[in-house]
C-alpha cells in the first residue's frame, strides 16, 4: 500500500534548484548557482582554537544536554555582537540561539501560520522561505521590489488589502535580488508595522557582508527610532555566511511572548542547537577574532563582485540588465532580449549549461508572478579568473 503522507506536503514541491543541481557534477562546470560561501573564506584556525577551548574550558557545557533558549555564553557574546551593529539594548535574554536561521523561520511558520493564512514576501524572496511557509499552509502574497528593496508604498497597499499575519523581509542585500533597502524605505516599514498593527520578520544573514560603507541600520536598529515597532518585530541572524554554514549556528530577536512559543516549539523540534557548536561559536566571538574574519569576507567576495559586474558588462553588454551588488553574494540580473537575444532565463540556464556554465533562473524564486526573465548569479565560490571565464562562457550561451 502507497504511504499516505501529511496532507500538507500537497502544498510544496521538491526546489526546481535541486533538479539543476544535479547537473552541477559536469568535470568542468563553472557554478554561480549556489548559495554558499566559499570555504575557503572559513576561518579553520580560529575555529579549531574556539572549538578546543570549547572541550578544555567548559567540556560539561559544549557536550551535554543544553537549554532551549541556547547556551548562556553565546546568549552573551551575541548580544555583544548586535550591539556592535547598532542594536545597543538586545538584552542575552531577548534572543533565542536556533540551529540556523532557518530553524528561526521555520519557528516563525510554526507559531504563526495556521492553513489559509495570509503572508507578505518580496517578489522574489529566498526559496526555502517560500517552501517552509507554504508547509504550514500559508497563502504567500507577493510585494513587488526594486533595486532599493521592497516597494513600501505597494507593501502598504498589499498589508491594508490583505492584513496578513506578518511581512516577510530580506533588508540588507537580499537572496536573490541583492537588494539594499533605502533608510527612508526602513522607517516607513517600521511605521507600517505600528500603523496597521502587523508583525514584520526582518531576515538577516548578509548584512556584514558589506564591500564598501556600511548599508543602513538594520530594521531592528533602528526600531528604537519608531516607537511601538519593537514589539512588533522579529530578527533572525545567522554566522552561516560570515563564519561557516555548518556551525548551524543562527539567532532570533522577537518580542517575548513570541521568543517564549517559539522556544517551546524548539524544544519539541530538536531540543536545543549543538551545545558544542554554541560553545564553540561563543569561544570564537570572545576571541575577537571577527572583525578580522568580517574584513577578509568584505575584501574577498567584494572583489568577485567588481569582477562579475565587469565581466557581465563587457560579454552580455545590453543583453543583460542588473544593479551592481553592494554587498552579499548574488547579482540578480535580467535578460532584456536586446539585438533578437533569449528572454528566457530558464532557456538560457540550459545552453549555459552545454557551455559548462551554471547560474539559476529567477523564476522558482516568486511566489507569484515569476518573471522568465531574472536569473541569480553567485560570486562567491569562484575566484576573479574562474568569474571572468565563467562570464565569457555566458557570453557564448547566449
Ligand atoms: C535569506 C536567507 N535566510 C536564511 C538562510 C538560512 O541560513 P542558515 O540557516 O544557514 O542560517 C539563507 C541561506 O541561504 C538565506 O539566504
Amino acid at each position: 500500500m502507497p504511504l499516505q503522507f501529511a496532507d500538507r506536503l500537497n502544498n510544496v514541491e521538491t526546489s526546481a534548484i535541486r533538479e539543476l543541481f544535479k547537473l552541477l557534477g559536469k568535470p568542468g562546470i563553472v557554478s554561480f548557482a549556489g548559495g554558499f560561501p566559499d570555504p575557503a573564506m572559513f576561518d579553520v584556525e580560529g575555529i579549531k582554537e574556539a572549538s578546543g577551548k570549547a572541550l578544555s574550558e567548559e567540556p560539561g557545557g559544549a557536550l551535554q544536554y543544553g537549554a532551549t533558549e541556547g547556551y548562556g555564553p553565546l546568549r552573551e557574546q551575541l548580544s555583544a555582537f548586535m550591539a556592535t551593529k547598532g542594536a545597543k539594548d538586545v538584552a542575552p535574554d531577548q534572543l533565542i540561539v536556533t540551529t540556523g536561521s532557518q530553524q528561526a523561520l521555520d519557528l516563525l511558520g510554526k507559531t504563526m501560520i495556521s492553513p489559509g493564512d495570509k503572508v507578505i514576501v518580496e517578489g522574489p524572496t529566498f526559496l526555502a522561505t517560500i517552501q517552509c511557509f507554504r508547509l504550514y499552509g500559508a497563502e504567500l502574497i507577493s510585494a513587488p521590489i526594486d533595486a532599493n528593496g521592497v516597494k513600501t508604498d505597494e507593501l502598504e497597499k498589499l498589508i491594508a488589502q490583505h492584513k496578513p499575519k506578518f511581512v516577510y523581509l530580506i533588508p540588507t542585500f537580499g537572496n536573490p535580488s541583492g537588494a539594499l533597502l533605502s533608510l527612508e524605505r526602513r522607517k516607513q516599514v517600521l511605521a507600517m508595522a505600528v500603523k496597521h498593527n502587523t508583525l514584520i520578520v526582518e531576515d538577516d544573514p548578509y548584512g556584514d557582508l558589506y564591500f564598501g560603507e556600511a548599508p543602513s541600520p538594520s530594521l531592528l536598529a533602528l526600531s528604537p527610532t519608531v516607537p511601538g515597532s519593537r514589539e512588533l518585530l522579529a530578527h533572525c541572524g545567522s554566522l552561516s555566511k560570515v563564519l561557516s554554514p555548518g556551525l548551524r549556528v543562527g539567532w532570533m530577536i522577537a518580542p517575548a511572548e513570541l521568543l517564549a512559543k517559539a522556544t517551546m516549539c524548539k524544544q519539541f523540534s530538536d531540543a536545543h542547537t549543538s551545545t558544542f557548536a554554541q560553545a564553540t561559536a561563543a569561544q570564537y566571538l570572545k576571541a575577537g577574532r571577527m572583525p578580522n574574519t568580517l574584513k577578509n569576507v568584505r575584501k574577498v567576495y567584494g572583489e568577485r563582485a567588481l569582477a562579475m559586474g565587469a565581466a557581465l558588462k563587457r560579454e552580455l553588454g545590453d543583453a543583460i540588465a542588473f544593479t551592481q551588488p553592494q554587498g552579499g553574494l548574488f547579482f540578480w540580473a535580467s535578460l532584456t532580449g536586446a539585438n533578437g537575444k533569449s528572454k528566457d532565463a530558464g532557456d538560457f540556464a540550459k545552453k549555459a549549461i552545454e557551455q559548462l556554465v551554471a547560474f539559476v533562473p529567477g523564476a522558482p524564486f516568486y511566489a507569484a508572478n515569476p518573471d522568465l526573465a531574472t536569473l541569480r548569479l553567485s560570486f562567491a565560490t569562484a575566484d576573479v579568473a574562474k568569474i571572468e571565464e565563467g562570464v565569457a562562457r555566458l557570453g557564448k550561451a547566449l
